[in-house]
Protein backbone atom coordinates (compact mmCIF):
# COMPACT_ATOMS: atom_id res chain seq x y z
CA UNK A 1 0.00 0.00 0.00
CA UNK A 2 1.47 3.04 -0.69
CA UNK A 3 2.14 6.08 2.51
CA UNK A 4 -1.03 8.41 1.79
CA UNK A 5 -3.08 5.19 1.23
CA UNK A 6 -2.39 4.23 4.28
CA UNK A 7 -2.69 7.67 5.58
CA UNK A 8 -6.19 7.77 4.24
CA UNK A 9 -6.77 4.51 5.09
CA UNK A 10 -5.63 4.95 9.16
CA UNK A 11 -7.29 8.60 8.94
CA UNK A 12 -10.62 7.17 7.73
CA UNK A 13 -10.73 3.78 10.34
CA UNK A 14 -9.74 6.32 13.43
CA UNK A 15 -12.76 8.37 12.40
CA UNK A 16 -15.50 5.21 11.76
CA UNK A 17 -14.05 4.11 14.79
CA UNK A 18 -14.65 7.29 16.99
CA UNK A 19 -18.06 7.72 15.22
CA UNK A 20 -18.84 4.09 16.54
CA UNK A 21 -17.79 4.40 19.57
CA UNK A 22 -19.58 7.58 20.27
CA UNK A 23 -22.56 5.91 19.19
CA UNK A 24 -22.60 2.55 21.30
CA UNK A 25 -21.17 4.43 24.30
CA UNK A 26 -23.87 4.24 27.36
CA UNK A 27 -24.86 7.78 28.03
CA UNK A 28 -23.18 8.65 31.89
CA UNK A 29 -24.44 11.30 34.67
CA UNK A 30 -21.20 12.85 33.66
CA UNK A 31 -21.85 12.61 30.05
CA UNK A 32 -25.10 14.84 30.22
CA UNK A 33 -23.66 16.91 32.65
CA UNK A 34 -21.15 17.72 29.80
CA UNK A 35 -23.65 18.44 27.41
CA UNK A 36 -24.84 21.66 29.22
CA UNK A 37 -21.29 23.06 29.61
CA UNK A 38 -20.34 22.50 26.18
CA UNK A 39 -23.77 23.85 25.27
CA UNK A 40 -25.51 20.33 23.41
CA UNK A 41 -28.77 19.78 23.81
CA UNK A 42 -30.11 17.07 25.53
CA UNK A 43 -33.00 14.76 24.41
CA UNK A 44 -34.92 12.51 26.50
CA UNK A 45 -38.23 10.82 26.06
CA UNK A 46 -40.43 8.27 28.01
CA UNK A 47 -40.43 4.29 27.26
CA UNK A 48 -42.47 2.04 29.09
CA UNK A 49 -41.58 -0.96 27.68
CA UNK A 50 -38.22 -3.09 25.68
CA UNK A 51 -39.61 -2.56 22.34
CA UNK A 52 -40.23 1.09 22.30
CA UNK A 53 -36.77 1.56 24.41
CA UNK A 54 -35.18 -0.13 21.92
CA UNK A 55 -36.61 2.04 19.17
CA UNK A 56 -35.75 5.03 21.30
CA UNK A 57 -32.19 4.10 22.27
CA UNK A 58 -31.27 3.45 18.59
CA UNK A 59 -32.23 7.10 17.42
CA UNK A 60 -30.30 7.74 19.64
CA UNK A 61 -31.81 9.70 22.41
CA UNK A 62 -29.68 10.64 25.72
CA UNK A 63 -31.98 9.98 28.39
CA UNK A 64 -35.09 7.54 28.60
CA UNK A 65 -37.49 8.26 31.49
CA UNK A 66 -39.97 5.63 32.85
CA UNK A 67 -42.14 7.65 33.49
CA UNK A 68 -45.14 7.41 35.83
CA UNK A 69 -47.14 9.19 33.20
CA UNK A 70 -47.39 5.45 32.18
CA UNK A 71 -50.19 5.43 33.96
CA UNK A 72 -52.17 7.83 32.11
CA UNK A 73 -50.93 6.29 28.65
CA UNK A 74 -51.04 2.73 29.34
CA UNK A 75 -52.69 1.70 32.72
CA UNK A 76 -55.76 3.95 31.92
CA UNK A 77 -55.65 5.52 35.10
CA UNK A 78 -57.46 9.51 35.77
CA UNK A 79 -54.08 11.03 36.84
CA UNK A 80 -50.34 9.54 37.69
CA UNK A 81 -51.37 9.44 41.93
CA UNK A 82 -52.85 5.75 41.92
CA UNK A 83 -50.03 4.44 39.94
CA UNK A 84 -47.33 2.23 42.47
CA UNK A 85 -43.85 0.92 42.50
CA UNK A 86 -44.47 -2.79 41.88
CA UNK A 87 -46.01 -0.62 38.25
CA UNK A 88 -43.46 1.30 37.93
CA UNK A 89 -40.38 -1.70 38.47
CA UNK A 90 -42.60 -3.83 36.04
CA UNK A 91 -42.30 -1.35 33.53
CA UNK A 92 -38.56 0.33 34.42
CA UNK A 93 -37.21 -3.52 34.15
CA UNK A 94 -38.88 -3.91 30.98
CA UNK A 95 -37.61 -0.76 29.33
CA UNK A 96 -34.16 -1.42 30.32
CA UNK A 97 -34.10 -5.11 28.04
CA UNK A 98 -34.28 -2.46 25.32
CA UNK A 99 -31.49 0.08 26.32
CA UNK A 100 -28.36 -0.15 25.21
CA UNK A 101 -27.11 3.61 25.18
CA UNK A 102 -29.48 6.01 26.38
CA UNK A 103 -29.25 6.85 30.08
CA UNK A 104 -32.31 5.32 31.89
CA UNK A 105 -33.71 7.21 35.01
CA UNK A 106 -36.95 5.47 36.51
CA UNK A 107 -39.61 7.97 38.06
CA UNK A 108 -40.37 7.39 41.63
CA UNK A 109 -44.18 7.13 42.15
CA UNK A 110 -46.53 9.11 44.77
CA UNK A 111 -45.93 7.82 48.17
CA UNK A 112 -42.52 6.62 47.50
CA UNK A 113 -40.33 9.38 48.82
CA UNK A 114 -42.81 10.92 50.86
CA UNK A 115 -43.22 9.01 53.97
CA UNK A 116 -40.02 8.76 55.37
CA UNK A 117 -36.23 9.29 54.44
CA UNK A 118 -34.97 6.00 54.99
CA UNK A 119 -38.11 4.28 52.71
CA UNK A 120 -37.37 6.54 50.00
CA UNK A 121 -34.10 5.22 49.92
CA UNK A 122 -34.79 1.96 49.66
CA UNK A 123 -37.48 2.79 46.92
CA UNK A 124 -35.32 4.24 44.72
CA UNK A 125 -32.73 1.94 45.30
CA UNK A 126 -34.80 -0.81 44.17
CA UNK A 127 -35.14 1.25 40.37
CA UNK A 128 -31.29 0.49 40.03
CA UNK A 129 -31.25 -2.71 41.46
CA UNK A 130 -34.04 -4.89 40.28
CA UNK A 131 -34.90 -2.37 37.69
CA UNK A 132 -32.11 -1.45 35.56
CA UNK A 133 -32.07 2.36 36.08
CA UNK A 134 -29.29 4.67 36.50
CA UNK A 135 -31.39 7.23 38.15
CA UNK A 136 -34.33 8.50 39.76
CA UNK A 137 -36.66 11.15 39.15
CA UNK A 138 -38.32 12.60 42.04
CA UNK A 139 -41.33 15.24 41.63
CA UNK A 140 -40.96 18.84 44.37
CA UNK A 141 -38.81 21.70 44.93
CA UNK A 142 -37.10 22.93 48.23
CA UNK A 143 -39.52 20.52 50.21
CA UNK A 144 -38.18 17.69 48.92
CA UNK A 145 -34.32 19.02 48.85
CA UNK A 146 -33.55 16.73 52.09
CA UNK A 147 -34.71 13.38 50.67
CA UNK A 148 -33.18 14.06 47.39
CA UNK A 149 -29.62 14.55 49.54
CA UNK A 150 -30.70 11.40 51.57
CA UNK A 151 -31.16 9.56 48.37
CA UNK A 152 -27.79 11.36 46.50
CA UNK A 153 -25.87 10.22 49.63
CA UNK A 154 -26.97 6.67 49.31
CA UNK A 155 -25.15 6.63 45.78
CA UNK A 156 -28.10 7.26 43.73
CA UNK A 157 -28.37 9.55 41.24
CA UNK A 158 -31.18 12.41 41.32
CA UNK A 159 -33.22 14.28 38.84
CA UNK A 160 -35.72 16.80 40.24
CA UNK A 161 -38.88 17.62 38.61
CA UNK A 162 -40.47 21.55 39.44
CA UNK A 163 -43.20 23.33 37.98
CA UNK A 164 -46.05 21.39 37.38
CA UNK A 165 -45.74 18.45 38.90
CA UNK A 166 -48.82 16.03 38.08
CA UNK A 167 -48.53 13.77 41.32
CA UNK A 168 -49.96 17.18 43.43
CA UNK A 169 -51.28 18.81 40.74
CA UNK A 170 -54.56 18.83 42.67
CA UNK A 171 -52.60 21.22 45.28
CA UNK A 172 -51.73 23.38 42.23
CA UNK A 173 -54.80 24.05 41.03
CA UNK A 174 -55.13 21.58 38.23
CA UNK A 175 -52.87 20.75 35.31
CA UNK A 176 -51.84 24.66 34.96
CA UNK A 177 -48.97 26.76 33.39
CA UNK A 178 -46.98 27.52 36.87
CA UNK A 179 -44.68 30.27 38.33
CA UNK A 180 -46.70 33.40 36.15
CA UNK A 181 -46.64 35.73 39.40
CA UNK A 182 -43.43 37.01 40.93
CA UNK A 183 -43.72 35.20 44.07
CA UNK A 184 -44.35 31.37 42.56
CA UNK A 185 -41.80 32.33 39.97
CA UNK A 186 -39.37 33.36 43.05
CA UNK A 187 -40.22 30.13 44.64
CA UNK A 188 -39.50 27.58 41.55
CA UNK A 189 -35.55 29.65 41.17
CA UNK A 190 -35.15 28.95 44.78
CA UNK A 191 -36.19 25.29 44.47
CA UNK A 192 -33.97 24.73 41.26
CA UNK A 193 -31.31 26.20 42.99
CA UNK A 194 -31.96 23.98 46.21
CA UNK A 195 -31.94 20.90 44.13
CA UNK A 196 -28.51 21.86 42.94
CA UNK A 197 -27.43 22.09 46.57
CA UNK A 198 -28.88 18.91 47.59
CA UNK A 199 -27.01 17.07 44.74
CA UNK A 200 -29.58 16.76 41.87
CA UNK A 201 -27.80 16.13 38.36
CA UNK A 202 -30.55 17.75 36.36
CA UNK A 203 -33.95 19.46 36.74
CA UNK A 204 -37.59 18.85 34.79
CA UNK A 205 -39.15 22.21 34.61
CA UNK A 206 -42.39 21.47 33.88
CA UNK A 207 -45.41 24.20 32.03
CA UNK A 208 -43.87 27.24 33.24
CA UNK A 209 -43.24 30.49 31.11
CA UNK A 210 -40.34 30.72 28.75
CA UNK A 211 -38.54 33.52 30.21
CA UNK A 212 -38.37 31.82 33.82
CA UNK A 213 -36.85 28.37 32.48
CA UNK A 214 -34.16 31.01 31.11
CA UNK A 215 -33.21 32.43 34.27
CA UNK A 216 -33.09 29.07 35.84
CA UNK A 217 -31.24 27.50 33.28
CA UNK A 218 -28.45 30.17 33.64
CA UNK A 219 -28.67 30.23 37.34
CA UNK A 220 -28.16 26.41 38.18
CA UNK A 221 -24.73 24.43 36.67
CA UNK A 222 -27.01 21.32 36.26
CA UNK A 223 -28.84 20.72 33.10
CA UNK A 224 -32.73 21.56 33.33
CA UNK A 225 -34.60 19.07 31.25
CA UNK A 226 -38.17 21.09 29.76
CA UNK A 227 -41.36 19.98 29.09
CA UNK A 228 -43.83 22.79 27.83
CA UNK A 229 -40.82 25.12 29.01
CA UNK A 230 -39.89 26.75 26.39
CA UNK A 231 -36.25 26.51 24.06
CA UNK A 232 -33.86 27.74 26.86
CA UNK A 233 -33.46 24.47 28.20
CA UNK A 234 -30.30 22.70 28.71
CA UNK A 235 -33.09 19.82 26.78
CA UNK A 236 -36.16 18.62 26.02
CA UNK A 237 -38.74 15.80 27.31
CA UNK A 238 -41.51 14.96 25.97
CA UNK A 239 -44.40 11.98 26.39
CA UNK A 240 -43.52 9.38 23.25
CA UNK A 241 -47.29 8.26 23.24
CA UNK A 242 -48.21 12.40 22.83
CA UNK A 243 -46.14 12.91 20.23
CA UNK A 244 -46.14 10.01 18.51
CA UNK A 245 -49.83 10.04 18.17
CA UNK A 246 -51.01 7.48 20.30
CA UNK A 247 -52.87 8.91 23.35
CA UNK A 248 -55.89 10.59 21.97
CA UNK A 249 -57.68 11.60 25.49
CA UNK A 250 -55.90 14.60 26.07
CA UNK A 251 -53.19 15.88 23.64
CA UNK A 252 -51.21 18.83 25.45
CA UNK A 253 -51.12 22.15 23.64
CA UNK A 254 -46.78 22.09 24.00
CA UNK A 255 -46.57 18.74 22.30
CA UNK A 256 -45.55 18.79 18.67
CA UNK A 257 -47.04 15.32 16.64
CA UNK A 258 -43.87 13.96 14.75
CA UNK A 259 -46.20 11.22 13.62
CA UNK A 260 -50.07 10.46 14.31
CA UNK A 261 -50.25 6.77 14.87
CA UNK A 262 -53.78 6.13 16.37
CA UNK A 263 -55.71 6.58 13.07
CA UNK A 264 -53.11 4.42 11.35
CA UNK A 265 -53.12 1.99 14.26
CA UNK A 266 -57.21 1.86 13.63
CA UNK A 267 -57.25 1.47 10.06
CA UNK A 268 -54.79 -1.71 10.07
CA UNK A 269 -57.08 -3.20 12.51
CA UNK A 270 -60.43 -2.83 11.15
CA UNK A 271 -58.85 -4.54 7.58
CA UNK A 272 -57.33 -7.20 9.90
CA UNK A 273 -61.01 -7.34 11.00
CA UNK A 274 -63.10 -7.41 7.92
CA UNK A 275 -60.74 -10.01 6.27
CA UNK A 276 -60.98 -12.47 9.45
CA UNK A 277 -64.76 -12.22 8.92
CA UNK A 278 -64.69 -12.34 5.39
CA UNK A 279 -61.69 -15.17 5.00
CA UNK A 280 -59.01 -13.03 3.15
CA UNK A 281 -56.64 -13.60 6.06
CA UNK A 282 -54.40 -15.78 6.07
CA UNK A 283 -54.00 -17.17 2.54
CA UNK A 284 -51.04 -19.72 1.63
CA UNK A 285 -48.84 -17.35 1.81
CA UNK A 286 -49.17 -17.16 5.91
CA UNK A 287 -49.57 -20.70 5.88
CA UNK A 288 -47.63 -23.89 6.63
CA UNK A 289 -47.66 -26.96 4.69
CA UNK A 290 -47.00 -30.46 5.16
CA UNK A 291 -45.71 -33.05 2.77
CA UNK A 292 -48.29 -35.28 0.74
CA UNK A 293 -47.60 -38.30 1.91
CA UNK A 294 -47.66 -37.25 5.65
CA UNK A 295 -51.41 -36.09 4.61
CA UNK A 296 -52.02 -39.34 3.30
CA UNK A 297 -51.39 -40.91 6.17
CA UNK A 298 -53.23 -38.96 8.22
CA UNK A 299 -56.63 -39.25 6.46
CA UNK A 300 -56.47 -42.95 5.95
O1 LIG B 1 -44.09 10.95 34.00
C1 LIG B 1 -43.56 11.56 33.05
O2 LIG B 1 -43.63 11.14 31.89
C2 LIG B 1 -42.86 12.79 33.36
C3 LIG B 1 -42.44 13.66 32.21
C4 LIG B 1 -43.62 14.34 31.67
C5 LIG B 1 -41.38 14.61 32.59
O3 LIG B 1 -42.66 13.10 34.50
Amino acid sequence: MKTENIEIFSHTFSIFHVLGAAMDKKRTIQDIITMKKSGEKISMLTAYDASFAGLIDAAGIDMVLVGDSLGNVLLGYNSTVPVTMEEMLHHSKAASRGIKQSLLVGDMPFMSYQVSESAAIANAGRFLKEAGCDAVKLEGGTEVCETVKAIVKAGIPVMGHIGLTPQTASQLGGYKVQGKDADSARRLLQSARDLEAAGAFSIVLECIPAQLSELITKTVAIPTIGIGAGKHCDGQVLVTHDMVGMFEKFIPSFVRQYANLAPQIKKAVAAYHEEVKNGIFPTEEHSFTMQIDIQNLLEE
